[in-house]
């Protein structure tokens, strides 16, 4: 069993950063930033909280799929940003667009997010004839969650959100989700819990490095590097091998949107031409679980990405996760 993507939407904040601005707080410049990750400028939000982003990524997406939101039975959200513990971003954005019907749940997989959110829809929708629709929305403020310090790290990132209906189909499709919990410590922003003065305490290294602004994101950059560039390789591999196709049936693959080198040595490893590609990171940096759906939406919008085509989305991220999806849009 097959999904179908029925509708499809985005939102990005719209203050935008350049590289040049870092200058006004780092030792930085542009040359280094385009040269070393292919980025060039990204989105911050400002005012707009993570699931407000999400919610007009998603009233674009049911907007385009022409149904009602009270018939959508499920609703997945993907973020490492949301702005609470709990209640989850789903549950905010059901009741923000009217989805009173439907089950709500929030998925954290990092970058992966959105291909093991779709996956998991697609087995939603394989074991109960009662659902006829599933929102997935990826929605992700990792500027708030930055070190504005930390040169190797702020400016990869940017802000935004994607969104997608999906119902089920017999069109082709694979999926394959994976993760390397040895490499947890690579990558990774604390919770901001603090023990109660009450509480006992004691010394204990979780294996995580401990700094002041413990709550802001920390990333290893070489160990994530050599760890993508042979992730992104394996998800479609993995994925493809299940269904039996092979790279060349595809017609665009859609990466995560981490650093254009990454990219590059991923299609370079797989056979691929650069340009079966699509590349959404130098106008939106590397938007964490936003980022695939994202540069899906974006090729579907300029005709890049058609009905019918075959298309593989392939992730990594915090976690390490890893995953891939093969279908028919
Ligand atoms: O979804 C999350 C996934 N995360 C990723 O995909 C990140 C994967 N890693 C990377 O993309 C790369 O490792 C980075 C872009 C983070 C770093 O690139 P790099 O080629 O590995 O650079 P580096 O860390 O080896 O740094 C090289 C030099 C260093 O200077 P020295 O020690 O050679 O003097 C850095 O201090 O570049 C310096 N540097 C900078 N210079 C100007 C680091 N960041 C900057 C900067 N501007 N922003």
């Amino acid at each position: 069993m097959g999904i179908n993507i029925l509708g499809i939407g985005s939102y990005v904040p719209e203050q935008k950063l350049t590289n040049d601005d870092f200058k006004k707080f780092i030792d930085t410049n542009d040359e280094w930033i385009r040269t070393r990750t292919g980025i060039t400028e990204r989105r911050m939000a400002g005012w707009e909280p993570a699931w407000y982003m999400g919610k007009q990524a998603a009233l674009e997406a049911i907007g385009q799929s022409g149904i009602n939101p009270d018939e959508i039975g499920l609703i997945i959200c993907t973020s490492v940003t949301s702005d609470f513990l709990t209640p989850s971003m789903s549950c905010i954005i059901q009741n923000e667009i009217g989805a009173k019907n439907a089950a709500s749940f929030d998925l954290n997989a990092a970058c992966s997010g959105f291909v093991y959110a779709l996956d998991t829809a697609s087995r939603f929708l394989d074991t109960d004839p009662s659902l006829k629709y599933v929102l997935i929305v990826a929605s992700e403020a990792l500027s708030r969650f930055l070190d504005f310090e930390d040169r190797t790290t702020c400016i990869l990132f940017g802000d935004g959100a994607a969104a997608a209906v999906v119902e089920r189909s017999d069109k082709m499709y694979s999926s394959y989700l994976a993760a390397d919990g040895s490499g947890a410590s690579s990558l990774y922003a604390r919770s901001l819990s603090v023990a109660p003065e009450i509480a006992v305490e004691k010394e204990f290294d979780d294996g995580f490095e401990v700094k002041d602004n413990m709550h802001r994101l920390i990333q290893d950059g070489k160990t994530v590097y050599k760890f993508a560039v042979n992730a992104l390789p394996a998800a479609f591999e993995q994925a493809a091998a299940k269904i039996g196709v092979s790279k060349d049936d595809m017609d665009f693959f859609i990466p995560h949107q981490a650093n254009m080198r990454i990219i590059e040595t991923a299609a370079k490893k797989l056979g691929v031409p650069i340009d079966k590609f699509v590349v959404t990171l130098d106008h939106y940096g590397n938007t964490s679980s936003a980022s695939i759906p994202l540069a899906l939406c974006e090729a579907i919008r300029n005709g890049t990405v058609k009905k019918g085509m075959k298309i593989a989305l392939i992730g990594f991220g915090a976690g390490l996760t890893y995953g891939g999806i093969i279908m028919e849009y």
